[in-house]
């Protein structure tokens, strides 16, 4: 018998969700993406059972609501979440987009430069059709960018969380290459390209009736020197922003943001740096206001992803075994997914500002940033100089 959740919940309860046990109290603002205000008896049941000393014990069992229900002008309708995640075309995207699409909770808009290589990816993951649309989105070009934000508008599908996880990786390149606008490729896609796309949905975002609602960028260990991976040379370091002010150009400025030789391996490093730096900032102006969670994530090392076809053929080959056997920071695509899949959805990362790691058992943990990647005033120099690269200053 479904009955009236509220009237029996106790001050704290636990349910099992994927073999984990999970406790919650009633302040907890959500649970399995919906808040404890929006269940319903349809989604939530208590089971009852009769103890042999006449006592009755309910037992809360979380029925997830396969869509979830939204308040939109004030009465609740059921609908799925929306996500987009841009380079859903291959790797970690298209793993965590498989990972959502699968729950059946979630429209996955995958936000690509290549449309036939997206359909595949969905395709051979085993994505049903409707729970996917692909729109074309060009990182390296901020009117694709534009252009992106008004097809999603015009599409009326409403933005619940946005997930920057598309990078480029040139680590061999001797000479810079540029986006459309002129900016190195490495930082104008990876950090500008997110840049505009992310300042440009908060609109969208804030309007969204989705019980919580995200904006995630993906980080790296790369970036953050408080790690042996991210001492590995050349080292992540944006310096005093003097290339980022110049406009990356490679002409009368830098191609690299602290101003010194062209590096691609670095300019990637610098980006994830830009990235992780943007997500906290985000979190500083607007959690408190919009109730938007920021966040981003290490996920693992993907050593299998197309992130290092650029790289040395024996160090494609020698690279996966080395992080499985030696460092034991090797993830599989999938499993990299869900962990991205969980930042998206999983009640129990609400946290704002928070960058998150993996440890050994696959737990979700809040990591530490190295003292750059943490710095509130690079933060906020990086974004003033950034919005004025992208045109919105
Ligand atoms: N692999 C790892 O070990 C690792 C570790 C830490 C963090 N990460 C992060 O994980 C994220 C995904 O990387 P991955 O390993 O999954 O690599 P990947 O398989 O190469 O995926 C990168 C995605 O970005 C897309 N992309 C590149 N340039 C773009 C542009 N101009 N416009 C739109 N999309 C563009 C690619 O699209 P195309 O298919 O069109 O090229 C592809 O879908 C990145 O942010 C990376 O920094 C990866």
């Amino acid at each position: 018998m479904a009955l009236q959740a509220a009237a029996f919940l106790p001050t704290a309860f636990s349910i099992s969700k994927e073999g984990k046990k999970i406790s919650a109290t009633p302040k907890d603002s959500s649970l399995f993406g919906v808040s404890l205000g929006n269940f319903t008896s349809s989604s939530f049941k208590i089971n009852q059972k009769r103890l042999s000393n006449g006592a009755v014990r309910a037992q809360a069992v979380a029925t997830t609501p396969s869509l979830t229900t939204a308040t939109v002008g004030g009465k609740k309708t059921l609908r799925k979440g929306c996500v987009v995640v841009t380079g859903a075309s291959s790797g970690l995207g298209l793993a965590a987009a498989k990972a959502l699409a699968e729950t059946g909770k979630w429209h996955v808009i995958m936000a690509c430069r290549d449309f036939l290589k997206t359909e595949r990816g969905a395709k051979s993951a085993g994505m049903a059709k409707e729970n996917y649309t692909i729109m074309h989105l060009d990182l390296a070009s901020l009117d694709s960018v534009r252009q992106f934000v008004d097809n999603l508008r015009r599409s009326g599908r409403p933005l619940d969380v946005l997930v920057c996880n598309a990078a480029v990786y040139l680590p061999t390149a001797k000479e810079p290459t540029f986006t459309a606008d002129g900016f190195e490729l490495s930082v104008g896609t990876n950090h500008l390209g997110h840049f505009l796309l992310s300042r440009l949905l908060l609109e969208d975002l804030k309007q969204s009736d989705y019980p919580s609602k995200r904006l995630i960028i993906v980080g790296s260990i790369t970036g953050n020197t408080n790690t042996l991976a991210g001492n590995v040379p050349p080292k992540a370091n944006l310096g005093d922003l003097r290339g980022l002010a110049g406009g990356l150009n490679g002409l009368n400025s830098s191609a690299m943001i602290d101003g010194a030789e062209f590096d691609g391996a670095k300019a990637y490093k610098d980006s994830k740096v830009c990235n992780m730096l943007t997500m906290q900032e985000f979190h500083r102006r607007y959690h408190e206001d919009t109730g938007i969670t920021f966040a981003s994530l290490y996920p693992g090392c993907i050593a299998l992803t197309g992130l290092f076809r650029e790289h040395i053929p024996l160090f494609r080959l020698l690279f996966p075994p080395f992080q499985k056997y030696i460092t034991k920071g090797f993830v599989s695509e999938d499993d990299a997914g869900k962990r991205l899949a969980q930042v998206v959805s999983d009640p129990s990362l609400t946290k704002s500002g928070v960058y998150w790691s993996w440890n050994k058992d696959s737990a979700s943990f809040e990591n530490q940033l190295s003292q750059e990647a943490s710095d509130a005033d690079k933060a906020r120099k990086v974004w003033e100089v950034s919005e004025k690269l992208v045109g919105l200053a």
